[in-house]
């Protein structure tokens, strides 16, 4: 996810900056089974509800390996794939910094993971949410090409102060989007593959609205982050969200 900044900065930082060793050998044996509990639950509750290229993602990345993964062996396999590479961090991080990360294909993932009196309520978002939630669709080669180029529009964004344009698209798709696959209604975000109590929510609710999605329709549309959704933009398929925000050029976002 992205929100506020949370470091005091004293001089410019780059997206370097806020990189820590993930410390894997200092997760103690109690981490590793709230992940192991954690993973089993969601891949139990999700089934076939998630699209397809983020279940190839979870076999292609070996997420199924028992504990919390170690970014090291995770990037051995990743970036040889896509590009893409996961870094520590000690939690949220500026948007600037988080879309420089991206456009980079640099994804940031806590150092942490949620205590097991905490299953589903986190105030933000912990290496299960980040990797089990965005990595497996890093592992897909036109979604690694689209967050890249997301990444590269909210920089232009942020640059022209109008950060929320990027902001909302990457919520609409990447955190909390639906997408249909041949016809059946799927979970595509990453905030929703992750969640335990709105996977579920998001497809079957009958009080909550679903729109097509599209670039200038996300752009218009506010979100929560503190309540389950009450609008969730459905894309046609991935393949024509993933087209139509790469073919959006920050010019092209900016003037919507
Ligand atoms: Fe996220």
């Amino acid at each position: 996810m992205l929100h506020r900044a949370q470091a005091t900065i004293d001089r410019p930082q780059g997206w370097r900056d806020y990189v820590v060793p993930q410390r894997w050998e200092e997760f103690t044996d109690d981490d590793h089974a709230v992940w192991d509990l954690l993973f089993a639950r969601q891949v139990e509750l999700l089934g076939t509800r998630v699209v397809t290229p983020f279940l190839d993602g979870i076999d292609l990345l070996r997420l199924s390996h028992p504990g919390v993964p170690d970014l090291g062996e995770l990037n051995a396999i990743l970036e040889p794939r896509t590009g893409w590479r996961t870094v520590a961090v000690t939690g949220l991080v500026p948007d600037e910094i988080f879309f420089a990360m991206l456009s980079e294909r640099v994804f940031p993932v806590g150092n942490f993971i949620r205590r097991r009196e905490q299953l589903d309520y986190l105030e933000e978002p912990d290496c299960f949410h980040d990797l089990f939630g965005h990595i497996p669709m890093l592992a897909n080669h036109d979604y690694a090409e689209m967050i890249e180029h997301v990444g590269r529009l909210g920089g232009a964004a942020i640059a022209a102060g109008e950060g929320h344009r990027v902001a909302r698209i990457y919520w609409h798709s990447v955190e909390f989007g639906l997408a249909l696959e041949e016809g059946d209604l799927k979970i595509l975000g990453a905030g929703l593959a992750s969640s335990f109590g709105e996977a579920h929510f998001s497809l079957e609710s009958d009080s909550v609205d679903r729109l097509p999605f599209s670039v200038p329709r996300a752009v218009r549309t506010d979100y929560r982050n503190d309540v389950f959704q009450p609008l969730y933009l459905v894309s046609e398929s991935v393949e024509a969200t993933v087209g139509e925000i790469l073919a959006t050029s920050a010019e092209e976002l900016l003037a919507i």
